[in-house]
């Protein structure tokens, strides 16, 4: 025993090519529920403090280090291991362990990188299993009713574990076993490391098989151990997109009812998208048809009537999301009514009290406590008092073809209906801009603003109009040009 035998070092596997994805990115890369199927092995792993934490990359290896320093930032350093050709299990396993050093003496915890549902509790209960076993080797299997690719445990006289066979090289008889092996491994590692070493790929797949430790370490003398968990979709596998959505649905499923378990109402949690990293606070009601996600926070006692999409969004408390909603990178304070149908896009900021009604877009527009812009806005590159009201139809021209200028409108301002305020432009505090006025220049404080538009009538000229094309004069009015609804 040397001061390092307690050691508990782990290597989860990232590099392979995972064809069955069909996809451009890497397997481990896709996510669940806002996090990566890396990151969610990861944070299982990393939760047990092992050391070092290795992570085998291969296939998009820059951009599986990124996301696998995301998903440790502030939690462990993760060492790396390259392997340069996706060679199988084995041969990755073989790579991750070359970075333990040759000093390394203790237990080495094997784990695959598709594992999306692997958690820090299954880990514990698994080496706790292992300790008490006290075998040479130890591998996670489950029962399940459809085997499928799963390799599967063969066992021979009193049950004892003789193999693990993959499914594309296992007879009739082997594929009928409904024992498989689950993709978690611990040993010590003299006993790994020989079995790793003398890997063959004489196999249906020419790959090295990481399952073939199994024989090879009771050929080598040592005992091995299936620990067999009752809960097989704990230790899934991504392989597939349909398995990606399967895996989804159940870890939505999960966030839903300990969000309700939290005293959040979902009226309908079938419809309801969350995001594991979003927050919700007590007293939320969530109608159909919302997706919630990235950093979103809602308030608590906020209302989402339904229809809405928010992602990186912080919602105070108390405030009442209308039918309709798309957000994304704003801030809305406390007690603001938005929508129905509203738009708030990147940078917008809604101070408090706030009323953003139907078909108002925002975009870096900072609106004052208890400002309004209640009907059919664009409001963009703009930052707006306090207590002010933006009319119906009020357009912040704020691009003129190549660059975007600033516009500022005070506190307790009147900004008439069909509007314009042409950026850059400043329009001082209790000004009323009268409808329909273009502003080109900046407005002091306390003034009435209007463009002048001469009203001209032509009286009986709609009755001349009509005659000049033939059109009759409309039924039970006395005058062809009687005012219709
Ligand atoms: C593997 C097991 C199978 C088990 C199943 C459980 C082998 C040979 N088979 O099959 O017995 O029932 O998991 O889910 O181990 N990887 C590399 N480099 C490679 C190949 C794979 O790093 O060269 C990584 C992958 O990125 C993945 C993990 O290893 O995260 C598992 O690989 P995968 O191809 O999904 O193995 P399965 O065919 O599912
Ligand atoms: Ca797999």
């Amino acid at each position: 025993m040397t001061a390092d035998s307690g050691k508990l070092a782990a290597i989860v596997l990232a590099a392979g090519e995972s064809r069955r994805m069909r996809s451009a990115r890497a397997k481990v890369l896709h996510e669940v529920a806002g996090v990566t199927v890396i990151g969610r092995v990861l944070r299982a792993v990393a939760a047990l403090g092992v050391e070092p934490l290795v992570v085998v990359v291969g296939r998009q290896a820059p951009r599986v280090e990124a996301a696998v320093r995301t998903a440790l930032a502030g939690v462990c350093r993760p060492v790396f291991a390259l392997q340069e050709e996706a060679r199988g299990t084995g041969d990755a396993a073989r790579c991750g362990l070359e970075q333990l050093g040759a000093g390394f003496c203790g237990d080495v915890l094997l784990v695959y990188g598709d594992m999306a549902r692997l958690s820090a509790a299954t880990l514990r209960a698994f080496v706790a299993r292992h300790q008490v076993a006290q075998a040479g080797l130890s591998f996670a299997s489950v029962v399940v009713e459809a085997a499928g690719a799963y390799g599967r445990v063969l066992r021979g006289a009193e049950g004892r574990v003789r193999a693990i066979v993959e499914a594309r090289d296992a007879s009739a008889a082997e594929l009928a076993v409904r024992e498989v092996n689950a993709g978690l491994y611990l040993g010590r590692v003299e006993v790994l490391a020989p079995a790793l070493a003398g890997l063959q790929c004489h196999n249906a797949q020419g790959e090295y098989y990481l399952t073939d430790v199994v024989a090879s370490a009771l050929a080598a003398g040592f005992t091995v151990e299936a620990m067999r968990f009752d809960d097989a979709a704990l230790f899934a596998g991504v392989n597939s997109r349909e398995e990606l959505t399967e895996m989804e649905a159940q870890i939505r499923r999960e966030i839903n009812r300990r969000l309700m378990a939290a005293g959040v109402t979902l009226h309908d949690p079938a419809t309801t998208y969350i995001d594991e990293t979003v927050e919700i606070g007590p007293d939320v009601e969530i109608g159909p048809n919302v997706q919630l996600l990235g950093r979103t926070r809602i308030g608590a006692e906020t209302r989402i009537e339904g229809t809405a999409f928010l992602r990186d969004v912080e919602v105070g408390p108390r405030c009442h999301l209308k039918f309709g909603l798309r957000a994304e990178q704003c801030n809305v304070g406390e007690g603001c009514e938005i929508g129905p149908f509203a738009h708030l896009r990147p940078g917008t900021v809604l101070e408090g009290r706030n009323r953003v009604g139907n078909f108002v877009e925002t975009k870096m527009a900072r609106l004052g406590r208890n400002t309004k812009a209640s009907h059919l806005s664009y409001l963009g590159d703009v930052v707006v008092g306090p207590d002010t009201n933006i009319g119906c139809g009020v357009i912040t021209v704020n691009f003129d073809g190549f660059a975007k200028h600033p516009t500022r409108i005070g506190a307790r301002c009147m900004v008439g209906c069909d509007s314009q305020l042409v950026a850059p432009v400043t329009v001082g505090d209790d000004v009323y801009v009268a409808s329909g006025t273009t502003v080109l220049r900046d407005v002091g404080a306390g003034s009435l603003v209007m463009s002048e538009h001469a009203q001209r009538e032509r009286p009986g000229w709609t009755a001349k109009w009509r005659r000049r094309h033939g059109a009759p004069a409309p039924a039970g009015s006395g005058r062809a040009d009687a005012p219709q609804e």
